[in-house]
């Protein structure tokens, strides 16, 4: 896997830009809707934490990590591709980086608020779906968060994208139950999800009537988070 995405790693907004060059919106809409929600997430869910450590799994290029450097005090990022983590370096100095085999992640138990992961479990093999997020629990403190961003296989827009994504072609999407029902057997509470990237358009009022939709299972994606 690290090798797949090591061949990605000065090309991947182009080519995800190209996977979805039919919606007229640009890659950067997706990852700031991805932030947004996040945000949404942190507010909601990790109440009280000033200046909260971020663990970002498989984190690729470090794309989305400009957009939410202001909501934690340190941010970390691992993932198997060592040339995507030296790319990582490069766009965020600020940014603690680290490659590693993609089993156990090198970091104490406990030693982060949060964990999240964007757009990884699709790559990962089923078989390993319940170890991975069992890792992110272990790295997260007690009441702490474990996030995930994923596809949501029901929504067509999401389905042509990947396909037409020369990445995604060992992908396997999990609908929101399913990474809920996973969280749960990783041993995480309350895990709740909600969908967004319903409406393809970066109108204000599309984004507030999205808002209004979030519980309907329809969006591009969706994020899943589960209490530690
Ligand atoms: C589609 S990219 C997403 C990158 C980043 N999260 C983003 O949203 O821009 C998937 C990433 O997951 C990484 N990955 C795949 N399997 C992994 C694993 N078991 N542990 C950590 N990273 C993994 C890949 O190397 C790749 O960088």
């Amino acid at each position: 896997m690290g090798e797949l995405f090591d061949k990605y790693d000065r090309s991947f907004g182009a080519v995800v830009q190209s996977s979805i060059d039919f919606s007229g919106l640009p890659h950067s809409f997706f990852t700031a809707a991805k932030a947004n929600a996040l945000r949404e997430i942190i507010a909601t869910r990790l109440h009280g934490i000033r200046a909260p450590h971020l663990l970002d799994v498989g984190c690729g290029i470090g794309e989305i990590h400009p957009l939410v450097r202001g909501m934690f005090g340190r941010i970390c990022g691992a993932d198997v591709s060592a040339a995507s983590i030296a790319q990582a370096r490069i766009r965020n100095p600020e940014v603690h980086y680290d490659a590693y085999a993609g089993e156990t992640l090198p970091y104490h138990s406990a030693a982060f608020d949060l964990s999240m992961a964007i757009c990884v479990l699709h790559h990962v093999p089923p078989s390993q779906w319940l170890g991975f997020l069992r890792e992110m629990r272990r790295v997260v403190r007690p009441g702490g968060l474990v996030c995930v961003i994923e596809h949501n296989p029901l929504n067509p827009l999401t389905r042509l994208a990947v396909a037409r994504c020369e990445f995604d072609r060992d992908a396997i999407l999990l609908r929101a139950r399913w990474t809920r029902a996973l969280m749960a057997d990783a041993g995480l509470h309350d895990a709740r999800t909600h969908y967004f990237l319903l409406l393809p358009s970066a109108a204000p009022l599309a984004r507030r009537v999205e808002h209004g939709l979030r519980c309907v299972p329809f969006g591009a994606q969706y994020i899943a988070s589960g209490i530690a």
